[in-house]
């Protein structure tokens, strides 16, 4: 299997070939994402919200990220597995910490690269995790660990200012040294030009088409746990309702003597 490195990706840009990325948190899902040929699974600090049940990101730990990265790695083979920095594991004063962190990452979980968002305010600190030897994926526009400061989950950069605050940052993180940056809902038209601007992946969500490829939240696209499906969202599978309805079928079984049968027993 020919694993996918930050050079497979940078070659898809130049061809033209879209870059796929989902989110994954168990060993499991990894391995089936991986078995589909996704070419990055992300195992992002949402898991705050789909897997731990809080109402944002901020109260994820590094230790969580570590725990769930440890699975996915395990479960794939040929995807390239990145983990998010979590709030207030980078962002901070000391930059040898930022690297400390992100560095504890990679040498427990065996990702391939860390996640940060942000712009020119941690140019320094991705720097530093790159000298280190530590690849990093940039993350701007609705970027969750800010909502407090967004006062909610909306589209960004609507205004031109802040949209030429955006085509700045991504320069500089370009500049930085990142490997391919994440756009999180923002205007198709905007990040189109950052696009076309940068010369390393742009992977979007609530971004448009235009972007060298795509992510979403798996448990999002496969319908799992989906009380609210943001627009830009597509459902790929209605699992919620699959997966509740064979929990209420072995129910009923169980109490009308249905399950188990005589195939299922031991004489
Ligand atoms: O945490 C996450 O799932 C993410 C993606 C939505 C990009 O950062
Ligand atoms: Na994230």
């Amino acid at each position: 299997i020919n694993k996918v490195t930050i050079k497979t990706l940078q070659q898809k840009k130049d061809l033209k070939e879209k870059i796929t990325m989902l989110t994954g948190y168990d060993y499991q899902t990894a391995k089936l994402i991986d078995q589909a040929g996704i070419d990055i699974i992300l195992v992002g600090d949402s898991l705050g919200m789909v897997v731990l049940g809080y109402e944002n990101t901020l109260r994820v730990t590094i230790e969580d990220m570590i725990y769930h990265s440890k699975a996915v790695t395990r479960g794939s083979k040929r995807a390239m597995v990145v983990t998010d920095l979590p709030f207030m594991a980078y962002k901070i004063a000391d930059i040898s910490q930022t690297v400390q962190n992100a560095g504890r990452i990679i040498k427990e979980s065996r990702a391939t690269a860390v996640k940060m968002e942000g712009g020119q305010d941690i140019v320094e600190e991705v720097k530093a995790t790159i000298d280190a030897g530590i690849p990093v994926m940039g993350h701007l526009g609705l970027t969750p660990q800010s909502v407090n400061q967004f006062g909610g989950f909306k589209v960004q950069c609507k205004e031109e200012s802040a949209a030429k605050k955006l085509v700045e940052d991504a320069l500089a993180l370009e500049g930085a040294g990142i490997f391919a940056l994440v756009l999180e809902c923002i205007p198709a038209k905007l990040a189109k030009e950052v696009t076309e601007q940068l010369s390393i992946p742009t992977i979007g969500i609530g971004a448009g088409k235009d972007c060298d490829g795509q992510v979403l939240v798996t448990q999002d696209m496969l319908g799992i746990l989906s009380d609210f499906t943001p627009r830009f969202v597509r459902r790929y599978a209605d699992l919620d309702n699959q997966i509740k309805q064979a929990f209420k079928n072995y129910k009923e079984e169980v109490q009308n003597g249905n399950f188990p049968s005589l195939d299922e027993s031991f004489s």
